[in-house]
């Protein structure tokens, strides 16, 4: 079990979105800590590190769309990119 960094999180994956296709109905686990191998979804890291207070974030889609998912984890509107990884 790793311990939680004191600073730094979430940590910012990418300075990027990520395009994913959505299908409606289908529910995503978004990374909320930064830490996936598997960005921009969830791989469960989070759960290897000791006090770590982020978890995954479930959403399901109603639509079958592209949609653009935060990779910086700085984003406003989560799990979708707004705009906020151009200010890091
Ligand atoms: S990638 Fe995080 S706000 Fe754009």
């Amino acid at each position: 079990m790793d311990t939680i960094p004191n600073e730094g999180f979430p940590k910012a994956a990418k300075n990027e979105p990520c395009c994913v296709q959505a299908e409606a109905g289908k529910t995503i686990a978004w990374c909320t800590c930064g830490l996936s191998e598997k960005q921009p979804f969830c791989d469960g890291r989070h759960k290897q590190i000791e006090g770590m207070p982020y978890k995954s974030l479930k959403v399901t889609f109603e639509q079958q769309e592209e949609v653009w998912l935060c990779q910086c984890k700085q984003t406003k509107n989560p799990p979708y990119c707004d705009g906020s990884h151009r200010n890091l």
